[in-house]
C-alpha cells in the first residue's frame, strides 16, 4: 500500500474545521481530529467533518472498563482509526478491541501511542523507565500489538527499527513531519515527507504545515506529491 496523508485539524473551532476540511479533503485520505477539537466540540463537532474517513486521536488511558466504555461511546462517529496509550497494559488494550470489535467489521482500528515523543531521555527516567526510550518503544509496541492494537503511532526515526522488529503487518502512523524548509514549531525530531515514506510509514500525519499555510490546499498537494514521488 502506498503512503497516505492524513491532515491533521487542530482546532477548537468547528467552522475553521469544516473550511479546512472542504479545502485540504482532495489531497488526503484522512483527516484528524484530537483531543482539542473533541473536547470543544464533542460528537457533534466529528459529524461535521463529513469529508474523509476520520482518524480520531483521543490517547485513551484508563481502567480497561472505562476505555472500553469509551470506544463504545465513539463508534456511532465510525471512526477509522483511534489512539490509546500502549501503558495502559495488556487489559485495557484487550478490552478496547472487544468494545471496537462490536461495531462489526468497519470497526475503527486501535492504534497504539507508545513513547510520547515529548519525552526524552532524563524525562522518561524521570517518569520511572530503567531503558532508553528505543528499548521502552519497543517493548510497549510488542505489548500492544500482542493484545489487540493493529498499528502504533511513532516517530519517524523508528520506523525502520520497528519494521526489522515487527514486520509489515503493523500499521505504522507517523506525525512530526516537516517539508524541507517548514517550520519545525515544537516537534523535536523530524523527517521530510519523502523520507519517511521510504523508510516505511503507512500514513503521515502532518498539521501545521498544512493548517498554517496561506494556501492550504496548495500546502497539502504539494506534500501528497512529494509522498508519491
Ligand atoms: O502540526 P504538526 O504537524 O506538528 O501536528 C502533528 C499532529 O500529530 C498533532 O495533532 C499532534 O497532536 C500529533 N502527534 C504528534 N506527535 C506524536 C503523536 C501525535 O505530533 N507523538
Amino acid at each position: 500500500m502506498p503512503t497516505g496523508l492524513i491532515a491533521a485539524i487542530d482546532t477548537t473551532d468547528p467552522q475553521r474545521a469544516r473550511a479546512l476540511a472542504s479545502a485540504i479533503a482532495p489531497h488526503c485520505g484522512m483527516l484528524k481530529l484530537g483531543l482539542e477539537f473533541f473536547l470543544a466540540n464533542g460528537g457533534a463537532g466529528v459529524r461535521l467533518i463529513d469529508d474523509l474517513p476520520v482518524f480520531l486521536d483521543l490517547k485513551l488511558h484508563d481502567i480497561p472498563n472505562t476505555v472500553a466504555g469509551g470506544v463504545r461511546a465513539v463508534l456511532p462517529l465510525a471512526p477509522r482509526l483511534l489512539t490509546l496509550h500502549a501503558a495502559g497494559g495488556a487489559a485495557m488494550i484487550a478490552a478496547a478491541r472487544k468494545a471496537a470489535e462490536t461495531a462489526g467489521p468497519a470497526r475503527p482500528l486501535l492504534l497504539a501511542v507508545t513513547v510520547l515523543t515529548s519525552l526524552d531521555a532524563e524525562a522518561l527516567h524521570a517518569t520511572g523507565v530503567a531503558g532508553g526510550p528505543r528499548q521502552q518503544v519497543l517493548r510497549l509496541a510488542r505489548l500492544a500489538l500482542d493484545h489487540g492494537a493493529d498499528g502504533l503511532v511513532c516517530s519517524a526515526h523508528e520506523v525502520a527499527m520497528l519494521r526489522d522488529a515487527l514486520g509489515a503487518g503493523p500499521l505504522l502512523v507517523v506525525p512530526g513531519i516537516r517539508p524541507a524548509g517548514a517550520a519545525i514549531g515544537d516537534q523535536a525530531r523530524t523527517m521530510t515527507p519523502r523520507d519517511a515514506a521510504r523508510a516505511g510509514a503507512d500514513w503521515l500525519v502532518v498539521g501545521r504545515p498544512i493548517t498554517e499555510a496561506a494556501d492550504p490546499a496548495a500546502a497539502a498537494a504539494a506534500i501528497a506529491a512529494e509522498i508519491e514521488g
